[in-house]
């Protein structure tokens, strides 16, 4: 079985459930607590091995290649004026230089069609693909462990309630082993009330390089998009698919209810921020 030592992250899109604060700012690098979006999700994918960053990028983002490559003025500012943690956590930050790799999708056509674009970086091995608007601390870690085990193509799926399935990628589910299961079909947001499941596709997949030859084609589904889910099921026709039921909470900082919980979630796991927090809180919940 092939390691998986390569991330896929796309991040062309537009991010118009986001706007205006998403108008200049990509929403990748909006931040939860003092760290950008995209970097939380680098900082998963590192925790769990990956050696290799691919950024799918698009007009307006540069910026994130700027925040991933080192501020030479700005470090040598910090350590002239003693700010030597900030310094360090800069520098702990970043992946090693020729450990990232930025290509352009040129028009946002869709999930499918941006994960295509890396197919000439990522080459012919398993990559792991991380949704960066996403955060789900610690999931790389458990996909890469179900992978070990069944090896295939992983997803990541969580469970929601049956009136929220319309709005993801849902998975049906085959034979389970514990907190993976096989996936015997998917479906880009079904009709209410015609979900599978209530097993949503969170943002963290292991898909074998044979998905690049599917995307080849181009094929446009749901809103229009060119699809990862519709890539998916072709592939299913050929190759074994599991589902990963992830432990713990994804928050969807790409909707601005998912961005306001994850920035007080995460603050509430930060030792110098909790107790002030839980009393500031106390506080608006007193007045409202
Ligand atoms: P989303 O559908 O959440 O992103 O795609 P979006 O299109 O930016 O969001 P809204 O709905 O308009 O607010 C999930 C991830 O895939 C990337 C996005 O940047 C996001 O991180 N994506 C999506 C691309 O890179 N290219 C695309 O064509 C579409």
């Amino acid at each position: 079985m092939k390691p998986i030592r390569k991330a896929v992250l796309p991040v062309a899109g537009l991010g118009t459930r986001f706007l205006p604060a998403t108008k200049a700012v990509p929403k990748e690098m909006l931040t939860v607590v003092d760290r950008p979006v995209v970097q939380h999700v680098v900082d998963e994918a590192r925790e769990a091995g990956i050696e290799h960053f691919i950024f799918v990028t698009g007009r307006g983002k540069a910026v994130i290649e700027d925040h991933f490559d080192i501020a030479f003025e700005l470090d040598r500012m910090l350590q002239e004026r003693g700010k030597q943690a900030a310094y360090e956590e800069l520098k702990r930050d970043l992946p090693a230089a020729g450990q990232t790799s930025f290509t352009r999708q040129q028009a946002p056509l869709g999930l499918g069609h941006a994960v295509w674009c890396a197919r000439e970086i990522v080459g012919d091995e398993p990559f792991a693909v991380l949704l960066p608007d996403m955060l789900s601390r610690g999931c790389m870690g458990q996909m890469l462990s179900a992978y070990e085990r069944h090896g295939g193509n992983v997803i990541a799926v969580e469970e929601v309630a049956p009136e929220e399935t319309h709005q993801y990628g849902i998975v049906s589910v085959g034979e389970t082993f514990g907190q993976t299961f096989e996936v015997t079909g998917m479906v880009e947001k079904p009709k209410q009330g015609t979900a599978p499941s209530n097993f949503i596709i969170s943002g963290r997949y292991i898909l074998q390089p044979e998905i690049f030859g599917i995307l080849e084609h181009g094929e446009k589904g749901a809103g229009g998009e060119i699809q990862l889910t519709d890539a998916m099921i072709k592939l299913m026709g050929s190759q074994d698919f599991f589902g990963m039921r992830y432990e713990g909470r994804t928050y969807d900082t790409g909707s601005k209810l998912g961005f306001l919980t994850a920035n007080i979630a995460y603050a509430l796991d930060r030792k110098d921020l909790a107790g002030p927090l839980k009393a500031e809180i106390a506080k608006l919940l007193a007045d409202h």
